[in-house]
């Protein structure tokens, strides 16, 4: 009698919640969790999870995978380490309003020409038709917003501008985004003012509503300025505030990470819902263009990604010069005996906003600290662009649970799961995700915790880890062995809703 479509059977199984793994069978029927138990009916297809670990499929809550879902539905390079579900539109770049969305990520999609959407809910809607691998929450990119509004005015927005935005975030809000993002370091989040992002987030719906998620102004010498400036907007507008990529940028802030924390426990007993999310590297990525901008190369007073050397600048995404990519621009401006400006120079006028780099600028110890404090969840931040992205892009999850909890042991395995899932899940209010118990939607992931591992490195980023054996997506099995079964399960998410 078979009675289930599917049954996991024997695995130790982490809820989601942090609390510890037990032997359990996992009951799968329809795109739901039938039952987490003793499961005695056969499934019409059984796991066998003996020694392996069973664990809700990760949440990536810091994605720029806004087109990729639509143009490269797979998505491999998240179903493959295991994430379940994406949430896009960090760090300010957004996909409404449509023109302004598409400009931004003509960067990373230079040929990309969909289908216009109208607002968020159309967005969603078109997530729907090209029914991705994973599912897809949005946030509401400020910076494109303000793009929308009023171009790159370096000046406060006008009454008429900031009523356009607001309308548009409200329109977010009612078709299910789960929230506002800023990039206060790139253009043109930069000309914002603290008041129009505490405009914006007024329109969130307060404490219950959507929550607004920073790229914060400073990661650099003005770390902790910039965190309070995020606590404020949170406060001001009675909203839940989340970090992006929480990080202190460039060598001689090494160690502020202790004081940032400091500032999001204090404001948290204050009763600001603030958390962060982190991905496992020492190494950023961001836009060529966006590092210079920042003056990241001026000692004296950089910006907000803190000082860097030519050394420490690894080209990412290169279009029309793949033979560039992987190299630092010291190289670059080695074999062609010019001085780092002007390779900078060059490599601008070449490729403009499309050239992505990998930048070398955090401390170990820190990445650990921020990885070991409880308002820390993961997030990948991965760029998907060009011959040589930053290795997060395919290894950020795998990485944490190999090389951060089996290796290194800066948390344990249902820490480091509940840091991936059940609180993610929480706090940007996707419900019935993030969770293994019966009712709860059937994203799962089994793998093996003594195996797991990313394979992704700088130099060959393009890798798939190892150690996971079976990702499923609303009952849907997605990925097997490390191979993608070509199965589409995935849905848009809409804040709050089953
Ligand atoms: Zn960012
Ligand atoms: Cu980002």
């Amino acid at each position: 009698m078979t009675l289930h479509d599917l049954v996991i059977r024997s695995g130790t199984v982490y809820d989601g919640s942090g609390a510890p793994g037990v032997t359990a069978d996992v009951a799968i029927r329809g795109d739901r969790i039938a039952a987490v138990g003793a499961v005695t009916g056969r499934g019409a297809r059984e796991i066998d999870a003996r020694g392996l670990a069973v664990s809700p499929g990760f949440i990536d809550v810091h994605t720029h995978d806004d087109f990729a879902v639509l143009l490269e539905p797979e998505m491999a390079f998240k179903v493959l380490q295991g994430v379940t579900t994406d949430v896009v539109g960090n760090c300010g770049s957004g996909v409404v309003p449509f023109a302004a969305g598409l400009q931004r990520f003509r960067r990373i999609h230079p040929d990309a020409n969909p289908k216009p959407w109208d607002g968020f809910g159309g967005y969603l809607e078109h997530v729907d038709e090209a029914r991705p691998s994973l599912n897809v929450a949005v946030l509401m990119g400020h910076g494109s917003l303000r793009r929308g509004a009023m171009d790159l005015a370096q000046r406060p927005p006008s009454r008429a501008e900031l009523d356009e935005m607001c309308a548009w975030v409200r329109e977010g809000v009612s078709a299910g985004a789960v929230g506002l993002s800023t990039g206060l370091i790139y253009e043109p989040g930069r000309y914002a003012a603290t008041e129009e992002i505490i405009a914006l987030a007024r329109e969130l719906g307060g404490a219950a509503g959507g929550l607004y998620a920073t790229h914060m102004r400073n990661e650099g010498d003005a770390l902790l300025e910039a965190v309070r400036e995020a606590i404020r907007i949170g406060e001001e507008a009675g909203v839940p505030v989340q970090i992006s990529h929480h990080k202190a940028s460039g060598r001689r802030n090494w160690g502020r990470v202790r004081d940032s924390l400091k500032l999001i426990e204090d404001a948290r007993s204050r009763g600001v819902d603030v958390t962060a999310d982190q991905y496992p590297y020492t190494a950023g990525s961001t836009s060529l263009f966006a590092v210079v901008q920042n003056g990241a190369f001026r000692r004296d007073s950089p910006g907000g990604i803190g000082t860097l050397a030519a050394s420490d600048v690894l080209i990412a995404s290169a279009p029309k010069h793949a033979e560039w990519e992987g190299q630092t621009l010291e190289a670059l401006a080695q074999a062609w005996g010019v001085a780092i400006e002007d390779t900078v120079e060059r490599v601008l006028a070449a490729e403009g906003e499309a050239c992505f780099v990998v930048t070398f600028g955090m401390d170990e110890a820190d990445v650990k600290a921020v990885m070991a404090h409880p308002t820390t969840m993961i997030g990948s931040d991965g760029v998907p662009s060009g011959g040589k992205p930053h290795p997060r892009l395919y290894g950020c999850f795998a990485r944490v649970l190999g090389h951060y909890v089996r290796d290194a042991k800066v948390f344990d395995l249902a820490m480091a799961i509940h840091r991936m899932t059940g609180m993610s899940a929480k706090k940007f209010q996707l419900v019935d995700r993030g969770t293994l118990r019966a009712g709860a939607f059937a994203d799962v992931v089994v793998f093996d915790p003594a195996t797991i591992a990313d394979t992704a490195t700088y130099a060959e980023p393009r890798r798939h880890p190892t150690g996971i054996r079976a990702v499923l997506v609303n009952g849907v099995v997605v990925g097997e062995d490390g191979r993608h079964t070509g199965a589409r399960a995935g849905r848009a998410l809409r804040r709050g809703r089953r």
